[in-house]
């Protein structure tokens, strides 16, 4: 594999094999010197044109701890601000160098283009609403660390659909991995349930969180968008918090080892409790920790291709 772009085109065995490489790498992260010389003499070019606090510093922990030249930039302060294209920039970035790009950026199918126009790696840091490949893997990976297993767990997936790329990639990771997955939205803010039941047999879809959350092994909650939202989508904030937001009376319906998530930055007090966000069946900054170790494996991956 050259690219992560999205987990649509991943096959069980090799979600699998990043989970494994991906303990490994928390393995060196918890030693004394948390760095190995797997990428010396390579560059890593984390290219963000949104904003992001965890996946960027996450991956740029990741390069230098297996030794990689990183180099961050972002649209402000570039040649983009100019009005240098995608296409031009892409170039100018292989003409000095880089090995693998690491791309966030608001529009969704950009990382498509940037690897049609490299000819090294090209990693999807979120792009638009359409994949979060890394973080669903992350998120995979901090589930099995718990509970042992991914296949057969009721994992709901809860909030703003419509605009996650972190639930689609989710859907794609963890559907085959053999999970039951429910997706519990208003019916304005789910997105194409029609095509994804049709692909999923084991996908169901809920308006009702406290009907799903009964019995969940895990309740992952996500950002209400408010930056994507168009007129007519949201019910009021107060209306969709009582209705999809998680508390703790959520969470008692669901399964004692019940894990709660969410892949942050979150709006608390709308899409989960302040009580929740920090109770101990909160895994959420285990996620943050976890991110570092699967971006590593990822890296690591795309070297050795
Ligand atoms: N989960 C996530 O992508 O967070 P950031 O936007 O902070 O990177």
């Amino acid at each position: 594999r050259r690219h992560v772009l999205d987990l649509d085109d991943f096959s069980r065995d090799e979600i699998v094999e990043i989970l494994e490489t991906t303990a490994s790498m928390k393995e060196v992260l918890g030693r004394p010197i948390k760095q190995v010389p797997a990428l010396r003499g390579k560059t890593v070019v984390n290219m963000f044109f949104e904003d992001s606090t965890r996946t960027r510093i996450s991956f740029e922990l990741a390069a230098r701890a297996l030794s990689a030249n990183v180099v961050g930039m972002t649209g402000k302060g570039s040649s983009v601000e100019k009005g240098e294209s995608m296409i031009d920039t892409v170039r100018t970035l292989q003409a000095l160098g880089a090995d693998i790009l690491v791309i966030r950026h608001r529009e969704s199918g950009t990382p498509y283009l940037v690897s049609q126009h490299f000819r090294g790696s090209v990693l999807n840091a979120g792009d638009g609403r359409h994949a979060h490949p890394t973080q669903a893997l992350l998120d995979m990976f901090t589930i099995h660390e718990r509970l042992g297993r991914l296949e057969g767990l009721n994992v709901v997936i809860a909030g703003d659909i419509l605009h996650s790329r972190v639930a689609r990639s989710n859907l794609w990771g963890l559907a085959t991995m053999g999970a039951k997955v429910t997706l519990c939205a208003p019916p304005t803010l789910l997105g194409p349930t029609a095509y994804w039941t049709a692909t999923w047999p084991n996908l169901a879809i809920s308006h009702n969180l406290d009907d799903c959350v009964d019995g969940a092994d895990v309740i992952m909650t996500l950002r209400l968008q408010k930056e994507r939202q168009e007129s007519g989508l949201l019910p009021s904030l107060r209306e969709y918090s009582r209705l999809f937001g998680v508390n703790a009376a959520r969470v008692a319906r669901a399964a004692p080892h019940c894990l709660v998530m969410h892949p942050g930055p979150m709006n608390e007090g709308v899409e989960i409790m302040p009580d929740v966000a920090t109770s101990a069946q909160s895994v959420i900054e285990a996620q943050v920790t976890n991110g570092v170790a699967v971006r590593m494996a990822l890296l690591y991956r795309l070297a050795e291709a």
